[in-house]
């Protein structure tokens, strides 16, 4: 299981990656913003921890969500994903333009990441095409009172009847239950914030427990 930070913050990568392993990030035009920075800024620091974290690290950038051709996607994927080919993951909706924009990066080998997927159909398009990623967005589902583990199960089911290559990165990933929900499922990848992973991988257990055996080893003579 990979765990991705969805993210655009170096500072925030840098410490998931060191404290976390963290495996590859998630960027989106919301998380480009919220690093304060131009667009092309952000996305050449992405580059330059792509470049030394090594190329397993995937790091995926979205595309202009205006854009509504398979045309304008590919000018602006390619350029997106040459300044960092080594790590760089083009990210594209699942729209009728984004799955022909996905047809013409498999014929340039350029790996592309499918987002914005909200149904197992979406998400079998993707793989048939080829994707390196889906990204089904589990958080924004289940807000909408929409059940979500057998939604993923499905997607898994699929995607090993057909024998896909494309990996399931679990998205809008709210909280550790979610994440062991998609784990459990047999997701390949789940994306989440850093103040999900912050508060998941701690329990309001552990260190009352840490209280007790430390008065108990506090009462204890060591010889
Ligand atoms: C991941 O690739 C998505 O951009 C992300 O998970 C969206 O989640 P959000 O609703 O937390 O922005």
């Amino acid at each position: 299981m990979k765990f991705f930070l969805d993210s655009a913050k170096v500072d925030e990568i840098r410490y998931a990656r060191e404290m976390w392993a963290i495996d590859g990030v998630t960027s989106n035009p919301r998380h480009i913003k919220t690093s304060g920075k131009p667009f092309l800024a952000a996305v050449e620091d992405l580059a330059t921890l792509g470049r030394e974290f090594g190329e397993d690290f995937a790091i995926s950038v979205e595309v202009n969500p205006h854009h509504t051709t398979a045309e304008a996607m590919v000018e602006e994927g390619e350029r997106i994903w040459n300044m960092c080919p080594t790590n760089f993951v083009v990210k594209l909706p699942c729209t009728e333009a984004g799955y022909k924009a996905l047809q013409i990066f498999g014929e340039k080998d350029i790996p592309c990441n499918m987002t914005l997927c909200f149904s197992a159909v979406q998400a079998l398009q993707a793989g048939r095409l080829g994707a390196r990623f889906i990204s089904p967005f589990i958080g924004w589902k289940e807000a909408n009172g929409e059940e979500v583990e057998h939604f993923i199960e499905e997607i898994v089911t699929i995607y090993d009847n057909f024998d896909f290559a494309t990996e399931i990165l679990v998205a809008a990933v709210r909280n550790g239950r979610q994440i062991a929900e998609a784990a459990a499922a047999g997701a390949d990848i789940v994306t989440a914030g850093f103040d999900v992973y912050k508060e998941s991988f701690e329990h309001p257990y552990t260190p009352v427990g840490l209280k007790r055996f430390a008065d108990a080893w506090d009462a204890t003579p060591y010889k």
